[in-house]
């Protein structure tokens, strides 16, 4: 059994800071797919997209789940758009416990554009950008996803013990049917 806890969700969702938070109180170490592409490719996302396209940085984001493959007792976060890929999905369900953060695009927008590290979202309109993306991408992260939590009116503290909960809950009852 992998027990891991996978975060997917779109960009600015809180992922990365749920990810540390749930990381503290499970005790379990973080994995970041972002950081682990950047540390493989040698260099930031922003420069991966410029340099070789948004496909090379796809290739390089599924190579990065593949090599996770084995692991157990990992938080992993991911990037927003990990789910695009039907053979990524299948990767994310059996690395563990999938959890989906959620939140709405206005709440999206003001995260993301704090800095400007999303590729993505470096154009005139961002928050149509996010409309569009979100469009395609939220039936698959439902589709992917054990868990969806709406994150918009909760506290990260609120989130992490509502995701704690029902990881224990779905990896007690698997060991259960073990
Ligand atoms: C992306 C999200 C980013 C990063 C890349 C592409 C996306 O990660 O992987 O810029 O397609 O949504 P975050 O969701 O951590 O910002």
């Amino acid at each position: 059994m992998q027990r891991n806890i996978i975060l997917i969700g779109f960009m600015g969702t809180g992922k990365s800071t749920i990810g540390r938070n749930l990381s503290r109180t499970f005790g379990y170490p973080l994995i970041d797919t972002d950081h682990l592409i950047e540390e493989r490719e040698g260099c930031p996302i922003p420069e991966i997209f410029a340099e070789k396209g948004e496909e090379a940085f796809r290739d390089v984001e599924t190579e990065t789940l593949k090599s996770l493959a084995k692991h157990s007792g990992h938080i992993i976060a991911t990037g927003g758009g990990i789910i695009g890929r039907e053979e990524n999905r299948a990767l994310l369900r059996e690395l563990g416990y999938v959890v989906w953060l959620i939140a709405k695009p206005s709440e999206i927008l003001k995260r993301t554009s704090r800095n400007n590290n999303r590729p993505l979202l470096n154009n005139e309109d961002p928050e149509k950008t996010i409309r569009d993306l979100l469009e395609v991408r939220t039936p698959l992260y439902r589709d992917t996803a054990h868990l969806g939590i709406e994150t918009d009116n909760l506290s990260f503290d609120e989130v992490t013990t509502g995701i704690i909960e029902s990881a224990r809950y779905h990896f007690g009852s698997q060991a259960e049917q073990e």
